[in-house]
């Protein structure tokens, strides 16, 4: 027996606690072959890449960052984006040509790692008959059907830290700090990472917030004798009523985060800065969380391959492992509820989540 692991998507910590647990698990458990597909499904058009995982190969890799397969999120063998010579892009479907390198490279199940396109695309080679099993992953967190994905854990970590760091400067400057945190769709990282890191404003894609009361927010805090502030903004909350506010990200370089600041300066004369956390979040070491749950990932894929559990996607319910059909979760997301007990914790702590609070 055969096997390919491939990990696609952004890259999130933990990828390699989940590449070294299914190796190990389908190495001396089931006496396997492990064969890894580098860059995503890229590496199944262009198989010059594949080198066989062994026990040696994952040695060392479970406090490391990234993935040691690389990844793309750019990689959709349904929809190749090739380059013609006259500079134009054609799009084409080279998903027969992975399911002939598939049967050449003699692979009897593929363990796929990544975010939710992956899985779709993981979904459409099942139902071409390839056998597929998924495992989550994302910083965000915003995956359908798991109640977490490994590598957010440790995004939250580092976005708390960088709110401490924040902390002590805006103090010592009387400036209000705006960090811009990740979560494409989602606000679970603005919304841990801000409570964790004693924000006093978090503004998220979910709840389009009122321009009004964050500023007041702001200056009721001045007036109280706090002449700082902390506000973590997620990359796409976004205010109500736009138009009136004027709301437009007019350059590249033009952020929600750097929105919001401009309107904490211009408006309240405060001196701001915007800090965009970025891709400090995605990389380096995996805190132990992540390790932990990537490597439980790793070693139920690996059984469920062995289970014949084909076209289903691992996931983490309360505290025991399981699996979901792919087709189930396939474009579903899960976003933060504006009537959960978490945002209700963080206003009851006083920090303005983008609506009136109830006591201020
Ligand atoms: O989905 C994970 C994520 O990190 C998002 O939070 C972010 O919007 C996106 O990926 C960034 O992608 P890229 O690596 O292509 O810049």
């Amino acid at each position: 027996m055969r096997i390919g692991i491939t990990t696609g998507g952004g890259d999130a910590p933990g990828l390699n606690a989940v590449i070294r647990a299914a190796v190990k698990t389908a190495i001396r458990q089931y006496h396997w072959q492990v064969l890894g597909i580098e860059q995503g499904f890229l590496g199944l058009i262009d198989t010059s890449h594949v080198r066989e995982l062994t026990e040696s190969s994952v040695r060392g890799i479970l406090p490391r960052g990234g993935t040691i397969l690389g990844t793309t999120n750019r990689g959709n063998p349904f929809e190749y984006q090739y380059k013609e010579m006259d500079g134009s892009t054609k799009v084409v479907d080279l998903s027969d040509k992975c399911m002939d390198n598939f049967e050449t490279l003699g692979l009897n199940a593929l363990i796929c790692i990544g975010g939710d396109g992956t899985m779709a695309i993981a979904q459409k080679f099942y139902e071409k008959g390839m056998p597929v099993v998924g495992v989550p992953k994302t910083i965000d967190n915003d995956l359908a059907a798991t109640d977490v994905t490994f590598g957010f854990r440790t995004a939250v970590s580092i976005a708390m830290e960088a709110l401490d760091r924040l902390h002590t400067t805006a103090e010592s400057h009387n400036r209000t700090m705006v960090l811009e945190v990740m979560g494409r769709d989602a606000g679970w990282i603005a919304l841990d990472a801000g409570i964790a890191g004693g924000a006093d404003l978090i503004l998220m894609p979910e709840i389009p917030y009122d321009v009004e009361g964050a500023l007041k927010h702001i200056k009721r805090r001045y007036a109280r004798g706090s002449k700082f502030s902390i506000a973590v903004v997620a990359e796409q909350a976004e205010p109500e009523n736009q138009e009136e506010h004027g709301f437009e990200l007019r350059r590249k370089s033009d952020t929600c985060g750097s929105w919001f600041a401009n309107k904490v300066e211009d408006e309240l004369g405060f001196e701001t800065r915007n800090i965009v956390l970025g891709h400090i979040q995605r990389g380096g070491s995996p805190v132990s969380f992540d390790r932990v749950l990537g490597s439980r990932f790793g070693v139920y894929a690996a059984h469920m391959v062995a289970q014949q559990k084909f076209g289903r996607m691992a996931i983490l319910q309360g505290r025991n492992l399981n699996d979901v059909s792919l087709s189930e979760t396939a474009g579903k997301q899960k976003l933060v509820d504006p009537e959960a007990e978490l945002i209700k914790t963080a206003e009851s702590l006083g920090i303005f989540c983008g609506r009136p609070l109830q006591y201020s």
